[in-house]
């Protein structure tokens, strides 16, 4: 579905991203990890169109998008959250969610039609659609999932979820990945997950890239990329039995 090569952006004189590649297929949720600074958000935004490449291929179903303008890109059926959500505070709930339904299709949809989508996802997400309900009521799970609905709305093959599962608790962080998991099942939408917190990430991906400055260190399954020494070494560190623990408790 998605196919990513030599993929490169400079800012300046550093190097955010360097000539990573990789593929992701139909159907799969796929985890894109590394430490902070890594460049796993500039990937999103590459892949999304919010900043062009400095060089190298992004083709999605056989098309090259590198560069397209963001809008273009989410027309095409790629979706992305953001990490920090930033909704319209004055507006409602689900005029937040209507409006990303009649400008992220390519055809606008009729009014009607818009709010009817976003009620759907609304529900997906366990949100209220009531027209009085307000943003401001939300907390941060609540923003994750309202940016969760804005990118669904849009009707993608391709979610590019850049969760930062930060500031949620134990219970909530569960919900988030089990939401994800949902979505891949139900609607049959390809996930590409970006999250610091492995634990999370690796209960539910079927494959993870692993990036360290901008570079890919490391791929395959949760459970080979749990004992990769490399990765243990730069990223997992203490935690690498926790992580070990989870993925082998998925498996059984
Ligand atoms: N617009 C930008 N201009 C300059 N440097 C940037 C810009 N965006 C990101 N960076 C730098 O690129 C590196 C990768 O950032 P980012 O992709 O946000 O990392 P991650 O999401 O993995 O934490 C960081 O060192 C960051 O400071
Ligand atoms: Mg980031």
């Amino acid at each position: 579905m998605l196919s990513v090569s030599d993929l490169t952006k400079v800012f300046g004189g550093f190097t955010a991203v360097s000539n990573i590649a990789f593929e992701v297929k139909e159907g799969e949720i796929l985890g894109l990890i590394g430490p902070n600074g890594s460049g796993k958000s500039t990937t999103f935004n590459l892949i999304s169109g919010a900043l062009a490449p400095t060089r190298g291929s992004i083709r999605f179903g056989g098309e090259d998008i590198a560069g397209l303008p963001a809008n273009r890109i989410a027309h095409r059926g790629i979706a992305r959250t953001f990490q920090i959500p930033r909704p319209f505070r004055r507006l409602s709930i689900l005029d937040n969610v209507a409006l990303a339904a009649f400008y992220g299709h390519a055809e606008h949809p009729a009014r009607e039609k818009a709010y009817a989508y976003a009620r759907e996802v609304l529900k997906l997400v366990n949100l209220p659609s009531d027209p009085a309900a307000r943003v401001d009521g939300l907390g941060a799970a609540g923003l994750k999932k309202l940016e969760l609905a804005r990118a669904l709305a849009t009707g993608p093959k391709l979610l590019l979820a850049d969760e930062s599962l930060g500031g949620l608790d134990e219970s909530e962080m569960n919900q988030a990945a089990d939401m994800l998991a949902a979505i891949r099942k139900e609607r049959g939408i390809t996930i590409i997950w970006v999250e610091h917190i492995m634990g999370v990430l690796m209960r539910v991906v079927d494959r993870c890239i692993v990036l360290d400055y901008g570079e890919v260190i490391a791929e395959g399954r949760p459970d080979e990329v749990a004992h990769d020494p490399k990765v243990i070494e730069v990223y997992l560190g203490t935690d690498a039995a926790d992580v070990q623990k989870t993925v082998a408790d998925r498996a059984t």
